[in-house]
């Protein structure tokens, strides 16, 4: 049977989440030891199969309901190359990204099924990070309504990047990484539909507009100052950037009990700086450690009721040549 395999990892944003929505720029970067995988196999069955153990899904594509994430995936790719008929197929997706915590599960799938169906098929004019990103985009925008691109990016390009939204095409920007930046990933175990939250800080800022514009427009300065640190290698300063731009966030109402009691427990046994990472009101948090503090923020994370904690690190980029 001839098969065709790939796989993307899941992601974590530093600064500027929602902010990056209203064109501030945002720092993301991948986390490789969380990864969604497909597998796409020649089949004997009629129709496009899609499977994903993990979430519970078995369907067919001529018959999935329009909002199907993994339908969308195929029928985007399928139009985009122009292909009036797809061979009869398996699509199986494994993950071990939490889904709705704010790790970019969501785009890593859709990712990973795209490459692999484009190397399936053969679609070479296709087999490139900037269009596999864009047809990333277009299956998010079912989970996000109107997502900044920033998920799409990272997870594509699995690089640390430098984000802004912008029209008629995104700022994406790599930069070096002076000093690894070692991070604590920790899960609230709540679920949070970012969909709903990036909604719910629409109407705020419709609401409030004069004030929510300030406190994007604060994000945007905190990212731009957290590029010059990272580049710095300046971790102290890169701390405590994410401490102010976790006050923020808290203030756009996207934090909880939960991530407040986290960050708060990681601080105070040593962590340079903590925050909740994307959309919010559960989902994830990050701390960033050192080799000496790592363990005792860790041990503090999970008493305060963290349900996992994973260690990643930020290491320099390759530079786009
Ligand atoms: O997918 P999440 O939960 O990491 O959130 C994405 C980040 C937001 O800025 C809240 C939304 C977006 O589209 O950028």
């Amino acid at each position: 049977m001839i098969e065709s395999c790939a796989s993307a990892p899941g992601k974590v944003i530093l600064f500027g989440e929602h902010a990056v929505v209203y064109g501030y720029p945002a720092i993301a970067a991948p986390v490789s030891q969380v990864r969604a995988t497909a597998v796409v196999a020649d089949s004997e069955q009629p129709g496009v199969h899609l499977i994903a153990p993990d979430l519970g899904h078995s369907r067919w594509l001529a018959t999935a309901p329009a909002d199907d994430p993994m339908a969308t995936a195929v029928r985007l790719l399928q139009t985009a190359a122009g292909l009036p008929h797809l061979p009869n197929l398996t699509v199986t997706v494994t993950t071990t990204i939490p889904i709705a915590s704010g790790l970019g599960s969501g785009a890593a799938v859709a990712t990973a099924m795209i490459r692999a169906l484009v190397q399936h098929l053969q679609l070479d004019r296709l087999n490139n990070n900037e269009q596999i990103s864009d047809l990333v985009y277009q299956v998010e925008r079912l989970h996000h309504g109107t997502p900044s691109g920033i998920d799409n990016t990272v997870v594509t390009y699995e690089r640390p990047v430098y984000f802004m939204r912008d029209i008629p095409a995104n700022r994406i920007e790599t930069f070096t990484v002076a000093e690894p930046l070692r991070l604590l990933v920790a899960d609230t175990g709540q679920r949070s539909a970012t969909i709903d939250v990036v909604a719910d800080v629409r109407r705020h800022w419709e609401a409030q507009p004069a004030r929510f514009d300030h406190l994007f427009a604060a994000c945007g300065r905190i990212a731009a100052a957290a590029r010059t640190s990272i580049e710095a290698g300046d971790v102290a300063t890169t701390g405590r950037l994410m401490q102010e731009n976790h006050a923020l966030l808290q203030l756009m109402t996207v934090s909880n009990g939960t991530l407040d009691r986290l960050v708060e427990a990681a601080g105070a046994v040593g962590a340079l700086g903590a925050k909740l990472s994307g959309a919010g009101r559960g989902g994830n948090m990050i701390a960033l450690v050192t080799e000496i503090t790592e363990e005792a923020v860790r041990e503090a994370l999970k008493t305060a009721g963290a349900r996992s904690v994973l260690t990643t690190i930020i290491e320099p980029a390759e530079r786009e040549t």
